[in-house]
């Protein structure tokens, strides 16, 4: 059997309602080139969304793939438990030198489990100091942190979990704003705080948390936060005592423009999360930051039973510590973060042309990071030719050449960040025709409506 029919056959993927796939072309990739996935008919995809907002260098960065080869030659894995390996010890060093503040590193091996790491050495961090009321996270809404069910809990998107609410932990959920297009006039986010500072005012005595992504939410439709917003929250949570968790496995590493998020934000988390690019995209690997201020409350005699207990298999895996310092080396000796900016700036331009679409409501962008928000006046545009949107673009997309998905109706691009501009360009020149085909049929559809 082929790979095609045995992918029909046997496996199940993720956010994918397979009867639907069934009935569709199940592209096989075999290999990767430059800032392509091709696959097994030889057919080039650009890589629009960077392997779900993971991938760096693009699919053959030679550095990276050698160092991970040697690793694995001399030692392919040694876990942190009664053990430390090389790589980790290094990449631990490394990463508190880059991201102020943090003294401590907690190794796990992808987004959700770094945050369920965050949100146990939260609670646990209020238990070893005799404050075991301060309990419940509070979060934005429309922020996500993964799939698991603390994850779910702090990160509620309700299109994707509602099945799964009765698993769910309380939490408090306060709504957040986020930079629109110039064309909705100026907005305020003061009002945001305000009714924030009221409701920690009221439960402060009762909240462990503060759950949030830094700089913007990407899962929850492309909602970049104001300048200054996060700084505020930061000043609230020390105001009344509430731990700052801050979510960089999407946002950080540049994905923005800086290299540390909640830096370039003024924000002083008391715990940072960062995973997908931390590698390069080439490993899963994932870190917990912490402040040593949380770490030295871990600390007693054993059966004080302060000590954390979380750990997994792969923690501080040696293969993806080497890929992460490969990887940091990479940023640093290319400069990545001053090719993110202007290239962010090259994007932005390219972007422009968009708004001649009447369909297109709002474009949001920061950094690599885009979202175009396909409306009928103010409604979400849910289906295509019988098909939800989503699938139609991703569709379409594909046959241009293009490997790119949606968050529904918005179209996110979120390319490899080390992207060359003629990548870019033709990135968004395909998204371009489509939404000119999406606009095209619309049209015709509202005449044909009316005669
Ligand atoms: C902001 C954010 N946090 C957490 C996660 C979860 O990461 P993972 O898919 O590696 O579990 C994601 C994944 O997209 C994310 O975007």
């Amino acid at each position: 059997m082929n790979s095609n029919n045995l992918d029909k056959k046997y496996v199940w993927h993720p956010y994918t309602q397979m009867k639907l796939w069934n009935n569709l072309e199940n592209i096989v990739i075999k290999s990767g080139k430059g800032f392509s996935l091709i696959d097994s008919k030889g057919r080039r995809y650009l890589d629009g969304i960077s392997n779900m907002w993971c991938n760096v260098w693009g699919h053959d960065r030679t550095e990276i793939i050698d160092a991970m080869k040697q690793q694995l030659d001399i030692l392919p894995h040694s876990s942190l438990f009664g053990l430390v390996n090389g790589p980790s010890v290094n990449l631990a060093g490394r990463l508190t030198s880059i991201a102020k503040g943090m003294s401590k590193v907690f190794f796990t091996d992808n987004g959700s489990t770094a945050i369920e790491a965050a949100l146990k050495i939260a609670t646990q961090y209020w238990n070893n100091v005799g404050k075991t009321q301060k309990k419940k996270f509070i979060c934005l809404k429309n922020g996500y942190h993964g799939d698991t069910i603390g994850c779910m809990s702090v990160g509620y998107v309700d299109g994707y979990f509602s099945p799964y609410k009765s698993l769910l932990v309380k939490t408090i959920k306060v709504d957040s704003p986020t930079i629109r297009h110039e064309k909705f006039g100026r907005q305020c986010f003061e009002q945001y705080i305000e009714k924030i500072d009221k409701i920690l005012k009221k439960l402060s005595s009762k909240i462990s948390g503060f759950v949030m992504e830094s700089g913007a939410q990407i899962a929850g439709g492309v909602n970049i936060y104001p300048n200054n917003f996060q700084k505020e929250i930061s000043k609230l949570c020390k105001k009344y005592d509430i731990l700052l968790i801050l979510d960089e496995i999407a946002t950080g590493f540049g994905r923005l423009g800086n290299m540390i998020e909640y830096e370039a934000q003024d924000s002083e988390p008391d715990m940072v999360c960062f995973a997908k690019a931390l590698t390069g995209g080439y490993f899963p690997l994932a870190v917990t930051l912490t402040t040593s201020h949380i770490f030295k409350e871990f600390l007693g005699e054993y059966w004080d039973k302060k000590q954390l207990f979380h750990g997994h298999t792969f923690t501080g895996h040696p293969v993806g510590c080497i890929a992460a310092l490969t990887n940091l080396d990479l940023y640093q000796k290319l400069d990545l973060i001053k090719k993110i900016r202007h290239n962010a700036s090259v994007l932005n331009r390219l972007l422009e042309k968009f708004a001649e679409f009447d369909i297109c409501y709002d474009i949001r962008q920061k950094g690599l990071l885009c979202g175009i928000d396909l409306r009928k006046g103010r409604d979400p545009i849910r289906m295509i030719d019988n098909v939800p949107i989503g699938q139609y673009i991703a569709g379409e997309s594909l046959k241009e050449g293009v490997y790119l998905r949606t968050l529904g109706n918005i179209i996110t691009i979120i390319p490899p960040l080390a992207i060359g501009q003629d990548d870019l360009k033709k990135i968004v020149d395909v998204e371009f025709g489509i939404v000119d085909k999406i606009q095209k049929k619309l049209n015709r559809f509202s005449k044909d409506k009316f005669v």
